[in-house]
């Protein structure tokens, strides 16, 4: 379903395709998606595989180089991301001229884009243009330089962003923590010696991060590769991707299933909920999904996820509204015959609720882990064979036809 529509022009067939429904427009490697049997494989590998014997960044890893590593390869691999994770210090300038209650997804795309700032070498304006499409050993070396920064500084950004806007000072990133427990440990650090984030939560947190690492071609993803076709450099590429993901359609449902179930209130008022929905007054946030017409596979990964965290932190009222509302759509005829159900994000925010991360931060959660597979398809793309395209579509154009400059005096 969509609506298509096709011109004959000087130049062949242009095929309107409204949210690209049916266009691809990258050869990919990276990872497969079958939507109507819920499948969902990073390189090949199944995630329910992944999510039980592997870790964030060692499927970052994977997306990124196309296979799993060795264990010497995965030690340089970590040892390169975590020395990368350590932020200049005048960039903590930038997060203090933030007001204290911008939107930390704001924060964190502007932080993006002004890394690029700190790095020349990156920039292929100054580099030579050839930077990221060359392939040679010395150019390979400066596009993982990028790389490892780019995810280590990913959680640093964010913990920064948390941090300047409850007025808390930053904490250095720690030696010796995982890449999650990393992350907690910077976000919620209080200053006592011996600090350690919860491994149960850093467990949760690092599945979480496994299962939102890459979803192929998502609208942020592609902003990634049609900003990256530009030949622009990795830092301004991502800053775009985040940008897109900030939007309620995308990266901000987790945030916006808690307000709906907070809007909600008790489970007794799901059924006159629902009925806003099928009138389309309302959103079903978290159900829905442009590939997956069957349930998200990731959603009972994360079900299990959550059983895990409730069973430490204790229940959430709101989890008897989800799980009413989760019921009672799966056997409604609107939802079943358009083939909604959940996704991802329909769990994800009360697992993060449970872990007592405020709700704006919800979409941050889900950016920071999306840094890989952003890369992946970056550096898949740049090193594709025949080079880079720029990525420029075209339109059907429905406006005026030719006509005359009226001078102001004369228009009515
Ligand atoms: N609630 C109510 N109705 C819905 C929903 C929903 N969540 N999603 C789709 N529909 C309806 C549409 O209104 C449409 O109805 P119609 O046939 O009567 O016009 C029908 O189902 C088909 O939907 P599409 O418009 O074809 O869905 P599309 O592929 O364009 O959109 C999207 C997918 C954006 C994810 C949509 O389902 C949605 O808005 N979901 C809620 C937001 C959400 O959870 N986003 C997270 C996506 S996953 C992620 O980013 C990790």
């Amino acid at each position: 379903k969509g609506e298509r529509e096709e011109n004959e022009t000087e130049r062949g067939l242009r095929v309107l395709d409204k949210g690209f429904l049916n266009t691809a427009v990258i050869r990919s490697q990276i990872t497969y998606i079958d939507g109507e049997a819920g499948i969902l494989r990073y390189r090949g590998i199944p995630i329910e595989q992944l999510a039980v014997n592997s870790s964030y960044l060692e499927c970052a890893y994977l997306l990124i180089y196309g296979n799993l590593p060795t264990r010497p390869h995965f030690n340089t691999f970590k040892a390169e991301v975590m020395h990368h994770s350590i932020m200049h210090h005048d960039s903590e300038e930038l997060f203090a001229s933030f007001r204290y209650d911008s939107h930390p997804m704001a924060i964190l795309t502007s932080a993006f884009a002004a890394l690029g700032s700190y790095y020349a070498e990156a920039n292929p304006s100054l580099a030579g243009q050839g930077l990221y499409t060359r392939g040679t050993p010395e150019s390979l070396a400066i596009m993982d330089k990028q790389i490892y920064r780019l995810l280590g500084k990913a959680t640093t950004m964010a913990a920064m962003a948390y941090r300047i806007r409850q007025g808390r000072a930053f904490v250095t990133p720690p030696v010796g923590l995982s890449y999650t427990g990393s992350f907690l440990y910077q976000m919620d650090h209080l200053g006592e010696e011996g600090y350690k984030p919860n491994p149960i939560l850093e467990k949760a947190l690092d599945v979480l991060f496994l299962l939102h690492a890459d979803h192929e071609l998502n609208a942020s993803c592609t902003t990634v590769l049609q900003t990256g076709s530009s030949l622009v450099d990795p830092y301004s590429a991502v800053a775009a991707g985040c940008a897109s993901l900030y939007g309620p359609l995308h990266g901000g449902a987790n945030e916006a299933v808690i307000r709906m179930l907070i809007s909600i209130g008790p489970p007794d008022n799901v059924p006159r909920f629902l009925e806003q929905v099928k009138k389309k007054e309302r959103v079903l946030s978290g159900f829905g999904h442009r590939v997956y017409k069957t349930s998200d596979p990731r959603s009972f990964i994360v079900r299990k996820t959550a059983d895990e965290v409730f069973a430490l932190t204790g229940t959430d009222p709101l989890l008897q509204t989800a799980m009413r509302l989760h019921d009672e759509a799966m056997k409604d005829d609107y939802f079943v015959s358009r083939k909604l159900a959940p996704n991802v994000d329909f769990w994800s925010g009360l697992i993060y609720r449970a872990m007592g991360f405020p709700m704006d931060f919800f979409p941050v959660l889900f950016a920071v882990p999306r840094v890989a597979g952003w890369l992946a398809h970056w550096r898949q793309m740049m090193l594709q064979e025949g080079g880079v395209k720029i990525w420029r579509p075209r339109q059907i154009y429905v406006g005026p036809e030719k006509r005359d400059f009226v001078p102001i005096e004369e228009r009515k």
